[in-house]
């Protein structure tokens, strides 16, 4: 019997260091949801790094491991999905130049997160090549392996709408090589970190998936609730809680209700609430945290899943550029 091929999924995240929990509501439960449907290809996107780390480049090389251990913890299967590191396929190097020969410097400068992050990181001089080309440079990792569909979240549109601009133009000259990239927007669940703003590492608000028990549980405990809630008589209400955002992201519809009830009605208090997030979170994570310690003292093993991955993604990368020497009349 003839199967259909499946459909190609891609996505990569910087190394940025540790995972955590908004890692895994906004992205990395969605990619293990997709191992089965699709063919997936996942990106430690360290040339990305790059383009902001240039200056001091010493972690990025741990970084890789940590998100790839984070991935794995998560359900991440390199059996099922080519796991591997952009640099290990330098094709993706080499598509970025020649896709810079069509692309027009101003729809590189009109991407909003161009300006967005420069401002951002106003400590870092940001006024490079590298960095005016990160979108095109995304481009090439989505299409080098002709990709359907890119897994990400709202942020991240911009980056594939101007994916598909790109690969017009590209065919209009060249002929049909790639296909045009669908965004398979990722609903992303608000996960705010423990003082309410959105969980991120630098912040300081962030709860990781390699955190202990005991650490969860105390981070949690001093996270902000609804602030007309100062004593425990007072009501409150869950739809102004950032507690309540993360029991909607992992405690069960009974615990949810539970602490509908008992917040609005000032039965029970925020400790007791808190505390039993705390045994959903880790209940949740500790499995996780198990597996990453594990694979985390064969440093050998994760390596290996990498390189396997990164062979595998670049023999496709490979027949992909053969086409585009074609294309572009450049094959010796
Ligand atoms: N720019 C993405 C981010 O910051 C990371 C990324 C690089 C990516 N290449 C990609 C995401 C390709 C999706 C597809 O999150
Ligand atoms: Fe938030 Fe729970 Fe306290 Fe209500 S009881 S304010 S939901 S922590």
């Amino acid at each position: 019997m003839e199967t259909k091929p499946k459909p190609r999924v891609l996505s990569g995240m910087r190394p940025t260091g540790a995972l955590h929990l908004g890692h895994l509501t906004g992205a990395l439960d969605n990619w293990v949801r997709l191992q089965d449907a699709y063919d997936c290809f996942y990106s430690v996107v360290d040339y990305h790094a790059l383009t902001t780390e240039y200056e001091d480049p010493s972690a990025i090389r741990k970084n890789v491991i940590e998100v790839t251990l984070d991935w794995l913890a998560a359900g991440i299967d390199p059996a099922k999905s080519r796991v591997f590191i952009q640099s290990l396929v330098p094709e993706h190097a080499e598509l970025h130049l020649l896709l810079s020969m069509t692309t027009p410097v101003s729809w590189l400068e009109r991407v909003p997160t161009y300006k967005d992050v420069q401002a951002n990181m106003a400590h870092r001089d940001l006024a490079t090549y590298g960095f005016l080309g990160y979108p095109l440079l995304q481009t090439a990792d989505i299409i080098i392996y002709k990709a359907n569909a890119v897994p990400v979240g709202e942020d991240q549109a911009p980056h594939i709408e101007i994916s598909r601009e790109i690969v017009r133009r590209f065919n209009n000259f060249y002929g049909e090589v790639f296909p045009e990239p669908q965004t398979l927007l990722t609903p992303v669940p608000r996960t705010p970190g423990t003082d309410g703003r959105k969980m991120s590492k630098s912040y300081g608000n962030a709860i990781y998936l390699k955190d202990t028990d005991a650490e969860i549980r105390s981070k949690l405990k001093t996270m902000v609730t609804d602030p007309a809630r100062q004593r425990k008589t007072d009501k409150g209400d869950p739809a102004k809680c950032p507690v309540f955002d993360l029991h909607k992201a992992f405690s069960t519809q009974e615990t949810r209700d539970w602490a509908t009830a008992g917040c609005t009605s000032a039965s029970i208090g925020c400790i007791e609430c808190k505390s039993k997030l705390a045994d959903h979170v880790t209940a949740r994570i500790a499995p996780m945290r198990e597996k990453r310690e594990y694979l985390a003292a064969r440093p050998d093993t994760v390596m290996d899943v990498l390189k396997t991955g990164s062979a595998s993604a670049r023999a496709v990368a490979q027949d992909t550029m053969h086409e585009v020497h074609r294309a572009m009349k450049i094959e010796y």
